[in-house]
C-alpha cells in the first residue's frame, strides 16, 4: 500500500486533471483508485474509455475486497470521532469542500465531460450541482431540527433528536459521475455519518478527482476523513449490500439493480435509499405556450443524449395540435445530426456520445423493437457511422436523436432505454394523458405545459401525476438540488438531495424526561406496587 502512494502516484494523479483540458494529454497511467488514509488498491486493472472517441483515457486498479474491507473499518474508525463534532463544525468542511470546487469548476467539468460524454456545458453544470449541495449542506449543519412536544404526563418534556447512523455506501452511475457522490456524501457528512462511495466502473478517473479535493480540503482542516472511496466492479456493491457495517446504503442506477440489491439489505435489516429508472412524461395540451414546450422537449430529450434518469422518453400531445407539432419537433430533430460531436472540444456539439458499445446495441435493438410493434420513426434510429464522423472520434459511440410517432400501446413505450429516443403519442384528453402517463412502472419525473391554471392544477392534485417530480411548463430534467430528488414505484422510493432528505442519513431518537417527582403512567395506566 505505502509504495503506491509513492510519488509516481502522485503525479499521475495530477495528470489526471489535464484530461478534459487537453486533447492529446498522454493516458494516465495505472493509478490504484481507492482511498482509505492513503491511495490502496490490488484489485484488477479496470481502464477507463472515452465515449467521445473509444479510446484508453487511464488505467486504475480496482480494490479487491480484501482492500474493501480495510476501506469500511477505517470508515467506522473515522465515524466515531467524526460523529462528535458539533454539526456546525461538519458545516466548514463542507464550505471548505464548496470552495475548492468553485477554483475546479471548469477543469472537473471538463474531466466529467471527457468520461461520461457528456457536453462541456453539462459537465460544468454538473459541478455547479456539487457547489449548491455545499451551500446547502452548510446551512444544512445548523438545521438538523428535531421537534418538541406536550408531554401528556405533568413535569414531563417530550422531543425528538437526530443521531448519524454510521458508515454510508453510496453507490453511483455514470451519467452523474460526481454530483450524486455529492447529493450524498454532503448530507449525510454534515449529519456526522462517513461515507463509502462505490462510484460506476465506467467513471472511476471523476471519481479518483473528487477524491483528491475531499482528501486536500479534509487534512488542511485537520478533519478525520470523512469521505471514502472503493472503486471496482459489481462485487464490491454486492459487498456493500451484505455489510453489517454499513446501516444505509444509497445507490443509483437501474431498477433491476435496485430489485437485486433491495432485498439483501433488507434481509440484514439495513436501510436503502434508492433512486432507479424513471419512464419519464411530457403532457402537451393545446393551450400551451408551444415555442417553449418544443424547448424543453428537445433538452430534455436529447440533453446527455438521453442518458439522464429524468431523460424525457414520452410526450403526450393532445390531438388537436399533434400534427402540427410532430412536424416542428421533426424540423429541430433534423437540425440535431449537425450537432453530434466531440462533448468537449467541439463548441457546437450538443449531443455527445452514449456510454459504451452496449449502450450502442440496446439502442438498435430498441429501434428494431419499435419497427416491430408498429411505431413510425420520423428521424433518426441510426447509429452515427464511422463516415460521418472526424478520424479521432469514428469510434466513439454515437446515435442519433431519435423522434418516434408511436402508439400508446406499444409495449416499449413503457420501458426505459437509456438513448435518445423520445416516442410522441397522441392523446384526447388531460385525463387520459395523466392516466397513460402514470400507467408504467417508474414514477420518477412527469411535466406538463399548458396555460391554464385548472388543467396545471389537475395534474399536481391527488388524482394527477404519481410521480416524485411534478413541473408545470418546465421539462423533465434539470431539477435544482433544493427539492427531495427521486421517485415513487419500481424508481424506488429514495429521495435526495435537498428539503429534508437528510432524515434518510439519521436515526430519530424520540426522548422523555421526567423532571418531577412522581412516576406518572402514560394512557392513565395504574401500576402500585
Ligand atoms: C440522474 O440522471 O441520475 O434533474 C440525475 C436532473 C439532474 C439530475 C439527474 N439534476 O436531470
Amino acid at each position: 500500500m505505502a509504495s503506491r502512494a509513492s510519488q509516481t502516484t502522485t503525479s499521475r494523479l495530477e495528470n489526471l486533471w489535464a484530461l478534459g483540458l487537453d486533447e492529446s494529454s498522454p493516458v494516465v497511467d495505472e493509478i490504484p483508485a481507492s482511498h482509505a488514509g492513503s491511495w490502496l488498491g490490488e484489485g484488477e486493472i479496470c481502464t477507463s474509455i472515452s465515449p467521445a472517441s473509444g479510446r484508453a483515457i487511464g488505467h486504475v486498479r480496482a480494490a479487491t475486497l480484501e482492500d474493501y474491507d480495510l476501506i469500511v473499518k477505517h470508515a467506522e474508525e473515522s465515524f466515531r470521532i467524526w460523529r462528535k463534532f458539533p454539526a456546525p463544525r461538519r458545516g466548514e468542511w463542507a464550505k471548505a469542500l464548496g470552495e475548492a470546487l468553485v477554483k475546479h469548476k471548469r477543469v472537473l467539468g471538463a474531466l466529467v465531460a471527457r468520461e461520461c460524454g457528456k457536453i462541456l456545458s453539462e459537465g460544468e453544470g454538473e459541478v455547479q450541482e456539487m457547489i449548491d449541495m455545499a451551500d446547502f449542506a452548510v446551512g444544512l449543519s445548523r438545521q438538523l431540527y428535531g421537534l418538541s412536544m406536550h408531554s401528556e404526563r405533568p413535569s414531563h418534556r417530550m422531543f425528538e433528536q437526530w443521531h448519524p447512523l454510521g458508515p454510508v455506501g453510496v453507490v453511483t452511475a455514470f451519467n452523474f459521475p460526481v454530483a450524486v457522490w455529492a447529493w450524498n456524501a454532503l448530507v449525510a457528512g454534515v449529519c456526522g455519518n462517513t461515507v463509502i462511495w462505490k462510484p460506476s466502473e465506467k467513471t472511476p478517473l471523476c471519481a479518483v478527482a473528487v477524491q483528491q479535493l475531499v482528501n486536500e480540503v479534509t487534512e488542511e482542516l485537520g478533519f478525520p476523513q470523512v469521505s471514502f472511496l472503493a472503486c471496482g466492479g459489481r462485487e464490491l456493491g454486492e459487498a456493500i449490500a451484505r455489510d453489517t457495517r454499513i446501516p444505509l446504503v444509497s445507490a443509483t442506477g437501474s431498477c433491476r439493480m435496485g430489485r437485486e440489491l433491495a432485498p439483501v439489505v433488507a434481509a440484514r435489516m439495513g436501510r436503502c435509499l434508492l433512486e432507479l429508472g424513471g419512464n419519464n412524461a411530457m403532457i402537451v395540451l393545446d393551450d400551451s405556450d408551444i415555442e417553449l414546450s418544443l424547448r424543453a422537449v428537445v433538452f430534455s430529450a436529447v440533453g446527455t443524449a438521453g442518458q439522464r434518469c429524468t431523460t424525457l422518453r414520452r410526450c403526450l400531445v393532445q390531438k388537436t395540435i399533434v400534427n402540427d407539432f410532430s412536424e416542428r419537433l421533426k424540423k429541430v430533430y433534423e437540425t440535431l445530426p449537425a450537432r453530434i460531436g466531440d462533448p468537449v472540444f467541439g463548441s457546437e456539439t450538443l449531443v455527445g456520445p452514449l456510454i459504451d458499445e452496449d449502450a450502442l446495441d440496446r439502442f438498435d435493438m430498441a429501434i428494431d423493437t419499435i419497427r416491430a410493434q408498429g411505431g413510425e420513426i420520423l428521424c433518426g434510429g441510426q447509429r452515427v457511422s464511422p463516415e460521418q464522423l472526424p478520424a479521432n472520434l469514428a469510434d466513439g459511440y454515437y446515435a442519433e436523436p431519435t423522434l418516434v410517432r408511436a402508439h400508446a400501446d406499444m409495449p416499449i413505450t413503457r420501458e426505459e432505454t437509456f438513448a435518445p429516443i423520445l416516442y410522441l403519442i397522441a392523446v384526447d384528453s388531460l385525463e387520459e394523458a395523466i392516466s397513460l402517463q402514470n400507467n408504467v412502472d417508474q414514477g420518477l419525473s412527469s411535466a406538463i405545459f399548458t396555460n391554464s391554471i385548472r388543467s396545471a392544477e389537475k395534474f399536481l392534485g391527488t388524482a394527477g401525476s404519481d410521480c416524485g417530480i411534478a413541473n408545470v411548463n418546465i421539462g423533465t430534467s434539470g431539477a435544482e438540488i433544493g427539492g427531495a430528488f427521486g421517485g415513487e414505484k419500481h424508481t424506488g422510493g429514495g429521495r435526495e438531495a435537498g428539503s429534508d432528505a437528510w432524515k434518510s442519513y439519521m436515526r430519530r431518537q424520540t426522548c422523555t424526561v421526567n423532571w418531577g417527582e412522581e412516576l406518572p403512567l402514560a394512557q392513565g395506566v395504574s401500576f402500585d406496587v
